[in-house]
């Protein structure tokens, strides 16, 4: 990778502490193997909010992935389709959902919404999704605003800012609007030009749809990267913004980033469907509770039936088993399915995934459990205290 898509992907938010703490989380819970048990058959496919799963695992959404490799949602998707395993398609993808969709080849997927300022192009990405085929909505609550990133700020790297991740915007019809309303109100203004300028001009008329030189000569792609920055997110989202998804989506939505049980509580009173335990994977507070620990408080007081998955810190089968058997009903995996993608596109995210399903059912054969739902708080063990880790 290069230096700014190795910030960007690897970094976290202020002094990594929550990154290291969701790592961390992991080495104080122990399975216990069981023997004798002859369990000799296992099946690991699972469903969530009508979503067939081939394991407990779903693809967590990754903005700004074209900083890894080019065409990078499609590769992941094609990476997640010949692994069977569903892809939660990120709002701040770098090819339009229609595209990335047509590349799962019929393996199911969902999207994540961003909460635009812009109430009609929140209707407008939700009614996208639905027409595109997704089977949820996860809207990410967690990144109203972007997290204190010292890596991508040592390197003055904002990949939206050159507009990197920002293709499902500049394929929408309504962005498009409020973008070339902006273009013809700024194509007079005078710009200081300075090298720095034309670079971030070159790549953002590089990203932007269509050809290059038309690009160059045209106002809309830097106007495209301003009216997103103005309005990708609203920090003022609130209770009564999630309440009214009811009635503008026929999709099960799940929250994504709740970390307090109070939360969690107030997320299903509101009718939503499912909550995904999250801290982003440490990309947004620093020194912020491990997600691990929150899942454990949001299962309690949520009780056993609402659908809980999990994410931020997942690394290997052992992990996706001990989050299960804490109360997740299947995990998102971030970070890593871009380090397949780096190493080897498409191939390198199945790889990826295959790797982490296969530790996962050997598990399962040496703990004696023949099926997800079978795996249970008495399969682990919280470490004896003042154990090494
Ligand atoms: C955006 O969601 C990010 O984590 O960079």
């Amino acid at each position: 990778m290069s230096r700014r898509a190795w910030a960007y992907v690897a970094g976290g938010a202020g002094q990594g502490r929550t990154m290291r703490h969701n790592r961390e989380a992991f080495e104080r819970w122990r399975i216990v193997p069981r023997m004798l048990h002859g369990v000799r058959h296992r099946e690991l496919g699972t469903e969530v909010l009508g979503t067939a799963l081939s394991a407990p695992l779903l693809l967590a959404p990754v903005g700004a992935a074209g900083l890894v490799r080019p065409d990078s949602d499609l590769l992941i998707a094609r990476g997640a389709s010949a692994a069977g395993t569903a892809y939660v398609f990120s709002n701040q993808g770098c090819q339009p959902m229609e595209d990335t969709a047509a590349a799962m080849n019929g393996t199911p997927f969902w999207y994540q919404l961003y909460w635009s300022t812009d109430e009609p192009l929140v209707d407008s990405l939700i009614q996208r999704a639905e027409a595109a085929g997704a089977a949820a909505l996860v809207v990410t609550v967690d990144t109203t605003l972007l997290g204190w990133r010292p890596q991508d700020l040592d390197l003055g790297s904002l990949p939206f800012a050159r507009g990197e991740g920002i293709a499902q915007y500049t394929s929408d019809p309504r962005f498009t609007i409020l973008a070339t309303e902006r273009a013809h109100r700024t194509s007079a203004e005078e710009n200081g030009i300075t090298v720095g300028a034309i670079s971030t001009l070159l790549a953002m008329s590089r990203r932007h749809p269509g050809r290059l030189l038309d690009n160059l000569r045209s106002a809309l792609p830097r106007a495209a990267v301003q009216t997103f920055l103005d309005i990708y997110s609203n920090p003022s989202l609130s209770w009564e913004h999630l309440a009214s998804l009811k009635e503008r989506t026929v999709l099960p939505v799940l929250v994504k980033g709740i970390l307090h049980p109070d939360d969690a509580r107030r997320a299903i009173d509101v009718g939503i469907d499912g909550i995904v335990v999250s801290n982003h994977g440490g990309r947004q507070v620093d020194n912020a509770i491990a997600a691990l620990d929150a899942l454990v408080t949001v299962r309690e007081a949520v009780g056993p039936d609402p659908v809980v998955l999990f994410d931020s810190g997942i690394r290997t089968g052992a992990d996706l088993f001990v989050a299960l058997a804490l109360g997740a009903d299947a995990c998102l995996l971030g970070r890593p399915h871009l380090y397949g993608l780096a190493l080897a596109g498409a191939d390198g995210v199945r790889q990826v995934i295959e790797n982490m399903v296969a530790e996962l059912d050997l598990i399962m054969g040496l703990t004696g459990v023949a099926a997800i739902a079978g795996i249970g708080r008495d399969h682990v063990q919280a470490a004896p205290v003042g154990a090494h880790h």
